[in-house]
């Protein structure tokens, strides 16, 4: 596990941790859930690599079988997430309707470079966050909705073939607080 301090590990997710793993010790698929209660109750909706660690250490499951569980599973996030989440699919079905447009405009109307993360291939998953963590710009593999492609999800919201426009006007009523 990489050895990153962050000094915003609160005694409030201690707790939060404690009570998730005394709610799913012992049941099947316990580390998930308990990653999921986790991430669910930081402020931020991320795991933090001290959460990790403490995961680790009240769970007595090894460090980088925690660390390694949470990284494999596209649901986790290991930076802190934006107040608002948008997230564009780049699948087959969408990618040939045009979402790679879609992203790059909304990157750019956000001040967000692709290429900050050095993930720039289609196939490769991006999470970019705005400085000001108002928003943050995910991508997907597939939602599951290729006929409706392209997908995009603000807010677990979904929207069928969306377009620059609909992002345009869910990003203005967000960042004017209308949402
Ligand atoms: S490829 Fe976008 S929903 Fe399947």
């Amino acid at each position: 596990m990489p050895s990153v301090t962050n000094n915003h590990f609160s005694s409030q997710e201690k707790s939060a941790i404690d009570r998730a793993i005394a709610q799913h010790s012992g049941h099947p698929g316990e580390l998930l859930s308990i990653l999921e209660v986790v991430q669910s109750a930081n402020p931020h909706k991320y795991l933090s690599l001290e959460a990790l660690r403490y995961v680790a250490e009240r769970t007595g499951i090894p460090p980088a079988t925690v660390y390694s569980t949470a990284t494999f599973y596209s649901l986790f996030n290991l930076e802190p997430q934006g107040d608002n989440v948008i997230c564009v699919c780049r699948g087959t079905a969408c990618h040939t309707r045009g979402s790679r447009a879609l992203l790059e405009r909304l990157c750019l109307d956000l001040g967000l470079s692709e290429h900050e993360t050095g993930e720039t291939r289609d196939s490769e998953r991006i999470a970019l966050t705005t400085p000001d963590h108002r928003f943050t710009i995910r991508t997907v593999a597939c939602f599951g909705q290729c006929a409706l492609a392209p997908v995009a999800e603000v807010n677990h919201h979904i929207f069928s073939h969306v377009n620059e426009r609909i992002l345009q006007r869910e990003v203005k009523a967000l960042t004017q607080g209308r949402k």
